[in-house]
């Protein structure tokens, strides 16, 4: 079933994007292709189907893109079968006619591309977006980024990435939607919705790639590529649901991550790619490795050589290998001398054919090669007010003292900070083939916005500050009604291969605010970074703070309208914001423990040097309205398992301003044969309401929704009582018990 419905109420003036929303639906085959595909299977040799399990990268240097010549031999005898990295229409047709015009068989390539927060406009860092608790709006930002990116040559995204983590150490945290397992299931559905459209074959739908599986957010200290390891309950429970509700929404592609699960690297583990993928979730795509993570399976200490990882890797059920040429290399060896057999190469090979043709890249294989769709789409008018909207929705009002905020616009405003004027830091890492030249800065944005403001850098992101700095910025400062500091991260401060022991401002930024705060003058910190960050100084002493995450090419605008109030900030954090990194990893959906938290009792759990709990908690987020919830309304206090419960609460604009707020609602198991965390999200909407309206919510919570991996590890529900908790952040909320019985 199908729905169609148009979105995008804002007040930009914008036309409508249609955006269709799929019932979950997983990726079957079309019978149709089946037998093309096994035709063609058969006029091929084991070299021509190794190509089709190759994967490279293609480069891009100051005078565009670039191929090596060994690779375009390589497409031309049929030995590589798939790139990556090539996007812009001259340039993708142009290899794609070496594959269908040079090559015996004529297969076309696919070419992929890491588009996770937009292609040339780009939208604000997915975990931002998750911030909007906003399913519409994720969804919006990934159609759009599909429609740019197979307008400029590209069928095949990178995305959406759903690794739930609990460490805002560990830099790949803005690549995800944070640390909830539900927030994260929704989210990655509404990515895969967005990057695949209405059906695969449309000119504008690419192929999804969910990454990465499994379990790489759990890396232990937060540093990335590290080891993971955890009870098969636990990862059951809380990380792996993500990887299949992007399954069961129809991803067509996976990719195995760079960590080892129990002791059995992701790459080389027939339990995740074979038994759970496969055969419990029914997966019939392809899966691709991550970046040469086939080769370090040697380094990983599970094979001797490379010829051996590639043997696990095929015989896990890796289907592609990214950039480590192994397969290329030593597949045809491996069949030669048994350890792998020609079904297993002939089934990985149909699931790439088979989405080929799905795309219709047999009928037409430059279907994404068209320059006036490059021209026409690309940045377009339409997609940037589709960016500003969604950043404008990302952004979270974390403290508004006295109300500093909204500001006026005929305020004198001292812009201070090194982000106030930049535009490469607010592209964010994952930037696509996004531009910073086209991306709005802050100080941009307040003058578009009208207001008049002046701009001092003060320090840079990194380093030290210097005298003479401080002196111009306390200068500024002094002469202006209201200071607003842009302080943060740089891009690749968050990302890949970017943990940071130290989760605080860097530099002198700190220094720098504090230093504004001494004026006297109400600051207002503009924070533009990756991860939470933990600034318990800042939280104290600014007079407001906004988590903006990176923005994206809006960034500015998006910025200026919530500054100035002409758009009511609405979203909530999607991940805790620690007070001291020690507290590291500090979750809302933590166990009871047999020594629950007690502050007048030493022995209980906790830390005698600081709270337990975190600065800013998950789902967090003011208004500049306020809301009250009810008490919750179950419309039984008795039911029987298998039967839904509906639990409504009026939620009512208590404040003077029109709002939006994200009802949520939690869950916690009182009793179970193995312990359960203390509240669980199962529920959240987000209203509407006019200033001093009332609105009531309600939710539907299914068996499946109180079900949970058991003492014997089947999956169902423990009939028994249940509290039941809602309210605007997971830890303001107001509580009522139900029993289910038998
Ligand atoms: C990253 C992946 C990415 C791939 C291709 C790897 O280093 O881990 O997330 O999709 O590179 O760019």
């Amino acid at each position: 079933m199908r729905k169609q419905y148009s979105l995008f109420l804002s007040t930009i003036t914008c036309s409508l994007l249609i955006i269709s929303s799929l019932n979950a639906q997983i990726y079957r085959p079309s019978a149709a292709v089946e037998e093309r595909v096994i035709k063609l299977l058969d006029k091929m040799t084991l070299e021509e189907k190794i190509g089709q399990l190759t994967l490279y990268t293609t480069d891009w240097g100051s005078t565009g893109p670039t191929i090596r010549e060994g690779y375009k031999n390589d497409i031309r005898s049929g030995a590589c079968g798939n790139l990556f990295n090539s996007h812009t229409v001259g340039f993708v047709r142009e290899l794609q006619r070496v594959a269908v015009e040079e090559t015996r068989l004529k297969i076309p390539l696919l070419f992929g591309f890491d588009v996770i927060h937009g292609y040339k406009t780009i939208f604000p860092i997915p975990l931002g977006e998750a911030a909007s608790w906003d399913m519409e709006v994720v969804e919006r930002a990934a159609r759009v980024a599909a429609i740019e990116a197979t307008a400029a040559g590209l069928n095949w995204t990178y995305a959406p990435m759903v690794d739930i983590s609990r460490d805002p150490r560990w830099g790949r945290v803005m690549e995800g939607a944070g640390e909830d397992t539900y927030l994260g299931s929704r989210i990655a559905e509404a990515r895969v919705r967005g990057f695949q459209g209405k059906k695969l074959g449309d000119p504008d739908a690419m192929l999804a790639c969910v990454k990465h599986f499994a379990g790489y957010g759990a890396s232990f200290g937060g540093r990335d590529y590290n080891t993971v390891d955890m009870s098969e309950r636990y990862f059951r429970n809380y990380f792996l649901p993500p990887y299949e509700a992007a399954v069961r929404a129809g991803a067509a592609t996976v990719m195995t991550s760079f960590n080892d699960y129990d002791g059995i690297p992701a790459t080389g583990n027939k339990f995740l790619l074979t038994d759970i993928l496969r055969k419990e979730w029914g997966f019939r795509g392809f899966v691709v490795t991550d970046y040469t993570s086939i080769n370090e399976m040697v380094n990983h200490g599970v094979a001797a050589d490379e010829k051996g990882a590639g043997e696990l890797a095929i015989n896990a059920g890796v289907d592609m290998d990214m950039q480590g040429a192994v397969y290329q290399r030593f597949l045809a060896q491996s069949v030669k001398d048994k350890k792998v057999s020609m079904l297993q190469i002939d089934e990985a090979v149909r699931r790439v054919l088979r989405l080929k043709f799905e795309l219709g890249l047999f009928e037409d294989p430059y279907k994404f090669c068209d320059e006036n769709r490059q021209n026409a789409q690309l940045l377009s008018a339409e997609h940037r007010a589709a960016a500003r909207d969604v950043a404008r929705k990302s952004i979270v009002l974390l403290k508004n003292n006295q109300d500093v905020l909204p500001l006026k616009k005929s305020a004198k405003i001292a812009l201070i900070g090194p982000l106030g004027d930049n535009k490469s830091e607010l592209i964010g890492n994952w930037n696509g083939a996004g531009n910073a030249d086209d991306c709005v800065s802050l100080l941009e944005g307040l003058r578009n916005a009208g207001a008049s403001a002046t701009f001092a850098r003060g320090c840079e992101v990194e380093g030290g500050m210097s005298k003479d700095d401080l002196a111009a910025a306390v200068a500024l400062a002094a002469g202006a009604d209201v200071v607003v500091v842009a302080v943060g991260e740089k891009a690749m401060m968050s990302g890949e291969a970017a943990s940071r022991a130290e989760i605080g401002l860097p530099g002198a930024q700190s220094a720098l605010v504090l230093e504004l705060v001494k004026t006297g003058k109400p600051v207002v910190v503009v924070l533009m970074n990756g991860r939470p960050l933990a600034i318990p100084e800042i939280a104290d002493n600014a007079g407001a703070i906004l988590e903006t995450w990176w923005l994206g090419t809006e960034a500015g605008n998006a910025i200026a309208d919530v500054l100035f109030g002409d758009y009511n900030p609405s979203a909530k954090l999607p991940m805790s914001f620690p007070r001291s990194v020690g507290q590291v990893p500090v979750f809302y959906n933590e166990k009871s423990t047999g020594r629950p938290y007690d502050p007048n009792s030493k022995w209980t759990s906790k830390y005698i040097d600081m709270s337990n709990s975190p600065q800013w908690p998950f789902g967090f987020g003011l208004s500049y309205t306020t809301f009250q919830y009810s008490e919750p309304k179950p419309d039984k206090t008795t039911y029987k398992k298998g039967e839904r419960l509906r639990v409504a609460v009026t939620v009512t604009n208590t404040g003077k301003r029109a709002g939006e707020e994200v009802a949520q609602l939690y869950l916690r198991d009182m009793v179970g044969s193995v312990t359960r965390p203390v509240k669980e999200l199962k529920g959240f909407q987000k209203i509407m309401l006019e200033a001093g309206a009332s609105k009531e919510v309600v939710f539907t919570l299914t068996e499946q929704d109180m079900s949970f991996y058991r003492h014997d590890m089947t999956f169902g529900v423990e009939p028994g009582e249940f509290e039941i908790m809602v309210g605007g952040n997971s830890s303001d909320l107001k509580r009522v018990r139900v029993t289910m019985t038998e």
